[in-house]
């Protein structure tokens, strides 16, 4: 009996996936989210599987491009977060491929939906602006409601916004925009809000950082990144505008041609578990909503109901013609222009 029951052990936990993989051996994850949730599965993944996790952080855009230039032969094995359109991106110029985890019926089916099997949905977030009411009180400005009281030159040098080259939350902001007034529209408005930009950030969480110290006074965010600095005690506040916003489906992705494939399938399941989800708000002050839906949603988390929130087209705004066209169109029409 003494042999039999740690064989009779493997075989019951098998099916749970999680317990399986052979301890030992490593993983490389692309990790675009909060560098503290990374820094949480970098700790808690060896516990729960035996395998060394290292990552490197990589805002969304930047992510797509190491991925690209390492076509041929890829260093890293998954990519971990970051908004959902490169991710879509990624998979149709075959960088990446989609692997269905163990979970995967658990996952919200509106999430699972809306990226039709082009990656794996590891949670939503809801673009907005975080405000510092404090600094617009002191400049005597009201607070903004509605993307084109951005353009009003009284926040002239008071905003920022990511840059949509490197981040991806930079590009879902121009594609909302897009979507709500049409590709002309939204640049003749991205042209007059950029006279009021202080500064366009690398990455999306850094507006919300800029505001949060009272540098500027709206920064273009996740709104999960402006409750982060709330929740460290920066007075500042959050909101989306009142004409529409846009959201994204973070992604999770296999790299294609990884020399790791097993163990990297061994963290697509466990990324998506509710142990590994519950992380995020634990560990890694990220507070979006997890797609799985035994995942309790952190408490702080924004949700849908409470903002206008637009049937975003992830399918057309990912793919390859649409994103690199905005972009290229972006960097040669807004950014170059004189404040
Ligand atoms: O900071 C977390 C987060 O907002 C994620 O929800 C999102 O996927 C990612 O950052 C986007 O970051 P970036 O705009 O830098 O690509």
């Amino acid at each position: 009996m003494r042999k039999v029951l740690p064989i009779l052990l493997v075989l019951l936990v098998a099916p749970l996936g999680l317990a399986t993989a052979a301890p030992g051996g490593r993983i490389s994850v692309l990790c675009s989210p909060n560098p503290a949730w990374c820094d949480a599965i970098k700790a808690e993944f060896p516990k729960a599987t035996g395998i060394t996790l290292e990552y490197i952080r990589l805002s969304s855009g930047e992510a797509f491009a190491r991925l690209r230039a390492e076509a041929a032969n890829p260093s890293l094995d998954v990519w971990f977060g970051g908004t959902g359109d490169p991710h879509i991106e990624a998979n149709e110029a075959g960088l990446t491929e989609f692997y269905r985890p163990q979970a995967w019926n658990d996952l919200r089916p509106e999430l699972r939906e809306a990226v039709a099997g082009k990656y794996v949905p590891l949670y939503a977030g809801i673009l907005g602006w975080a405000i510092n009411e404090r600094l617009l009180r002191e400049k005597g400005i009201p607070v903004p409601r509605s993307w084109r009281d951005l353009a009003d030159p009284r926040y002239r040098g008071l905003v920022a916004y990511p840059n949509p080259n490197t981040s991806g939350t930079g590009y879902t902001m121009v594609a909302t925009l897009v979507q709500l007034y049409g590709e002309e529209g939204a640049f003749d408005l991205l042209k007059r809000i950029h006279r009021n930009i202080a500064q366009y950030t690398r990455s999306g969480a850094a507006p919300g950082q800029l505001t949060a110290r009272g540098e500027l006074a709206i920064g273009i965010t996740f709104i999960h990144d402006a409750v982060d600095q709330v929740l460290q005690g920066f007075p500042i506040t959050y909101n989306a505008p009142s004409d529409g916003t846009g959201y994204e489906i973070g992604g999770l992705s296999l790299i294609k041609n990884t020399r790791n494939r097993a163990n990297a399938i061994v963290f697509m399941d466990w990324a998506v578990s509710p142990e590994a989800q519950r992380l995020a708000a634990e560990q890694g002050q990220s507070y979006q909503i997890p797609s799985n839906s035994k995942t309790p949603t952190p408490r702080v988390a924004p949700r849908f109901q409470d903002f206008r929130v637009i049937s975003y087209d992830f399918l057309k705004f990912g793919k390859a013609s649409v994103r690199e066209g905005l972009i290229r169109r972006w960097t040669r029409e807004v950014e170059p222009l004189p404040k």
